[in-house]
């Protein structure tokens, strides 16, 4: 077939200016609005660069002015035309090209649009199965395009940090074994094989545990990874990651490393100048301060220990709590612009702590004069001073405070009030707030299967002190494990590896996987453990998630160019979707239906 003669662009549309008049120049892009004033007429041209304001004067010749009637918004043309100075009052500083037009001499259509479903201009808020259907026009809004730019800036930025470094870009197999561990598998049956399957890897975990092993100590990799788990604001079925590995390092080295790394791409990225170094928080102090691992550090609201102060009160419920080797945490509201601590208000937050598994929410109102009231201020008759001062407390301010037997759920619930609070008073300030997590337990207790299960994954490596209680005390072993958060999100884990085969055997065994098992499904990884591994650890910054805080996202749907919804499927390509029968047949499968639910 020919080639379709049409007239190539000599500049995009973002880049004309005052400079520019007086040029003949051809622009190819969209017709992003057209507006006729009287016998003029003007397009706004739009591409990935920008818009250029196309004006079709009154003197132009008839075949221009009809072709230019035709033109309809997101119709793509090629303009050729010259560029002269916008008249004084027509300067529209806003636009980069806003001081320039190009006067038309000729229009080519390249393409027509169908009517739109939704405007480009950004301004229709159009629902999300639309826009993911209608992708193709959903990425040429000015947001989808700014933030597609940035994902890749940044993707850009890490990789010439690591280039620079010495590490290599090295990848890993998207066919691999399925092995468990975390989450759900996506299986890819075998052709050659009947019965037999591969899985998509949930992260290149023991490749790049083997790529260390194979000598090359530094690693890293832009690598997909597949999860098969409910998608959620934060979560997608596959994802980014910024995979990397080193050898002979300790845990300070990767932080570091990480910390340089940020440093570089947030400033060339964003401009934003991040500390040298990021706080650390170990797993327990968070947990006690901000009732999360994943603390939203942009805001203060910390929350306080107060068993003491609980046992010296009047209130029975708190004191038996503490009898019973409980806790009681509290914290305070300010009062700020605005707000009003109404019971409505009060409940809502109530209703928040019980979500998280408190049984309550006690409360009290500071008043004028280091005076309680309302809720439980009854309870610390002559020690109201003592608790206002525990929280630095003003008049106006609310105290709130959680009771709980079990740590964990009295953390996470007067956390969950602290996140609440945090928005609900418009209390978060704007930047970024990095910080590590570290000393991490290594096991959760899994109640449902009643055993323990390594709380980051199977390969990391216990803190030397706990190597002999491993099998007798799990519960209390902590891991040379950590997380980066940002901005009240996990963006990272990592951690020092074990290296040791009786080692890793023995964590396997912890977590209910027995030697035949262990040799069975990750027999590779011990395999290679016989020939002189390195001692060596790592970190996978998820790339969604920070692109996603970058451009001040709740969703990484906003930065992932084709993502799938919250019901796990693309409604653009209807993915996933039923394939022929000699399909299945070749790949030895038959798909079995669940029974449809009967209305009983
Ligand atoms: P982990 O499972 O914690 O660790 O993942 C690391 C980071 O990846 C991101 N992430 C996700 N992003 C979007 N959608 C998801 N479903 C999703 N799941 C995880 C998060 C998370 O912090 N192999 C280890 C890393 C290591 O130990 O080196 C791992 O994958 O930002």
């Amino acid at each position: 077939m020919a080639e379709e003669a049409f007239s190539q662009r000599t500049t995009t549309c973002g880049g004309l200016t005052k400079a520019d008049a007086g040029k003949k120049v051809v622009l190819n892009g969209w017709v992003h609005r057209d507006r006729n004033h009287g016998a003029l007429h003007f397009i706004n041209l739009r591409d990935r660069y920008g818009i250029t304001q196309v004006v079709v004067d009154d003197d132009a010749s008839k075949e221009l002015q009809e072709t230019a009637a035709k033109l309809r918004m997101e119709f793509c043309i090629a303009v050729t035309g010259v560029v002269r100075l916008r008249p004084d009052t027509m300067v529209n500083l806003d636009m980069a090209t806003g001081e320039v037009e190009v006067k038309a001499e000729s229009i080519e259509i390249l393409s027509k649009c169908l009517p739109l479903p939704f405007m480009i201009d950004g301004e229709a808020e159009p629902n999300e199965d639309l826009r993911l259907k209608y992708r193709f026009l959903d990425l040429r809004t000015q947001g989808m395009q700014e933030r597609i730019k940035l994902r890749h800036e940044f993707i850009k930025a890490i990789r010439e940090y690591f280039y620079r470094t010495d590490f290599y870009e090295i990848e890993t197999p998207t066919l691999i074994k399925s092995t468990p561990e975390g989450a759900r598998d996506f299986l890819v049956p075998s052709r050659f094989y009947p019965g037999k399957f591969f899985a998509l890897p949930q992260s290149p975990q023991l490749y790049k545990q083997i790529l260390m092993v194979g000598g090359f100590d530094k690693y890293f990799q832009i690598a997909r990874c597949y999860r098969d788990e409910d998608a959620r604001g934060d979560r997608q079925l596959e994802f980014t990651q910024l995979d990397m590995e080193m050898s002979f390092v300790k845990r300070d080295d990767v932080l570091e490393l990480m910390e340089e790394m940020f440093n570089e791409v947030f400033m060339k990225v964003q401009n934003v100048q991040l500390p040298a170094h990021f706080r650390r928080i170990t797993y327990h102090d968070s947990m006690n301060t901000y009732g999360n691992d994943k603390p939203d550090l942009r805001f203060g609201l910390e929350i306080h220990d107060l068993n003491d102060l609980a046992t010296k009160s009047s209130f029975d419920m708190f004191k038996t709590t503490v009898e019973n080797k409980g806790f009681v945490k509290g914290l305070c509201a300010p009062k700020t612009e605005g707000t009003n601590f109404s019971r409505k208000v009060i409940d809502a937050l109530q209703d928040t702590a019980k979500i998280y598994g408190a049984k309550g929410l006690a409360w009290a109102k500071v008043g004028a004069d280091n005076k309680l009231s309302g809720g439980v201020s009854k309870f610390f008759v002559g020690m109201e001073e003592e608790l206002i001062n525990e929280f630095d407390a003003k008049e106006g301010d609310l105290i709130l405070m959680i009771a709980q037997e079990d740590w964990k759920k009295c953390c996470t619930s007067m956390g969950a009030v602290r996140s609440k609070l945090g928005k609900d008073l418009d209390l978060i300030k704007e930047g970024y707030e990095f910080c590590w997590i570290i000393d991490f337990p290594l096991f959760e207790f899994n109640e449902d299967e009643n055993h323990w299960e390594a709380a980051h994954h199977m390969f990391s490596m216990p803190q030397a002190q706990y190597l002999d209680t491993l099998e007798s005390d799990p519960g209390s072993v902590k891991g040379d494990l950590y997380d980066l958060v940002l901005n009240g999100y996990e963006c990272a884990s990592g951690s020092i590896r074990i290296h040791d085969v009786e080692l890793q055997k023995k964590i396997f065994r912890i977590c209910n996987i027995d030697d035949a098992t262990a040799q069975e499904k990750f027999g590779f990884l011990l395999d290679a453990f016989k020939f002189g591994p390195p001692p060596h650890g790592g970190i996978a910054p998820g790339i969604d998630r920070m692109v996603m805080i970058m451009a001040q996202q709740t969703s990484i749907k906003e930065v992932i160019a084709f993502p799938k919804n919250t019901a796990a499927c693309s409604p653009m390509d209807d993915s996933p979707s039923f394939v022929e029968q000699d399909q299945l047949e070749e790949l030895h499968l038959k798909a079995i239906f669940p029974e449809k639910k009967s209305d009983k």
